[in-house]
């Protein structure tokens, strides 16, 4: 059996495969399983200040084995989730917790998670902040500023200066999440000639295994211009693709699509692959392996 434990900022991760924020992970219950599956850590549905409201339908199978989604964030209180979190004070691994997108939302969601969830790491999105630099950067150092624990940046494919937003922010942030879901993307059944979506046009975003190369993509490209650790995420399905992402750069990975299609076992069943893809390929440890694509460029 390979050695799949790391260490990132200074955390225990006793294997690269977690969830990403999504339905997935929008409650206690769905979060305690994903662990008790074999998840090496757990994040959570984002949630701000606001309970979002999204339009019906919300998510819908497209080309490829991909998912096109309007899902925003929790359509819920933060009051109400903090109640789920309080349910994970057992959790025997890392917890990750997802919010957004003011920087006042991240100040006051990030003292109040520090008084009273305690998590491993706070994770932002900047999907729903806008496209100029500055606002993102605003958001990081607010959390950053207000948080103790390690602040991860979570980036989106479609954002135009993606590279030049990771160079600012890496004095900042303590890691990258690399990618969200891309789009405005779009698909319907012709006969009907209506959207599929309940979104403006029926556009959403794209995720699973068609987004998976861009993301790949992505986490080479941002590897090769920072250092701090990358987080893999689109399209992950396989412990082979979680195996592309971590020779691509990436120091952890997570899913999303995999498991809102299979549920909660589809991590553990992807770490388990990691591990035997390493065994037959003659790899002791896993970080034999961390950026062997980048290397041999
Ligand atoms: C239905 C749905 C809801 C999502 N909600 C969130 C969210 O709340 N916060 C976030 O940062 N990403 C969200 N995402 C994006 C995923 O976390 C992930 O970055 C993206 O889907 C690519 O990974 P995947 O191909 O494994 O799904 C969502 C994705 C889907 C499909």
């Amino acid at each position: 059996m390979a050695e799949l434990h790391s260490i990132i900022n200074g955390i225990n991760f006793k294997n690269p495969v977690m969830p990403a924020a999504g339905p997935n992970v929008k409650t206690a219950a769905l979060m305690l399983s994903a662990a008790e599956l074999g998840a090496g850590a757990v994040v959570s549905k984002t949630f701000s200040t606001v309970p979002a409201s999204d339009p019906r339908p919300t998510i819908k199978k497209t080309v490829a084995g991909g998912l096109l989604n309007c899902e925003t964030w929790l359509e819920d209180s933060y009051e109400n989730f903090f109640d789920e979190l309080r349910q994970l004070s057992a959790l025997d691994v890392p917890l990750i917790v997802s919010i957004g997108y003011s920087p006042e939302d991240v100040k006051l969601l990030g003292r109040l998670l520090e008084e009273e969830i305690k998590p491993d790491v706070i994770e932002f999105s900047t999907h729903y902040t806008g496209h100029g630099i500055g606002p993102l950067i605003e958001v990081a150092e607010s959390l950053k500023s207000t948080v103790s624990v390690p602040v991860w940046m979570k980036v989106s494919p479609g954002f135009p200066l993606l590279e030049e937003l990771v160079k600012e922010a890496e004095p900042i942030v303590d890691a990258f999440v690399a990618v969200n879901s891309f789009g405005p993307a779009l698909d319907f059944d012709p006969v009907k000639c209506r959207p599929s979506l309940g979104s403006a046009w029926g556009q959403g975003w794209l995720s699973g295994p068609p987004l998976m190369p861009i993301a790949l993509g992505i986490v080479c490209s941002l590897s090769r211009i920072v250092r701090k650790p990358i987080i893999g995420v689109g399209g992950i399905t396989t412990g082979e693709d979680a195996v592309k992402f971590i020779m691509a750069g990436a120091s952890l990975v997570q899913v999303c699509t995999a498991a809102i299609k299979e549920g909660p076992s589809a991590y553990g069943r992807i770490a388990g692959e990691i591990n035997s893809w390493l065994d037959e390929n003659g790899f002791a440890d896993i970080g034999e392996i961390k950026g062997k694509y980048t290397i041999n460029l």
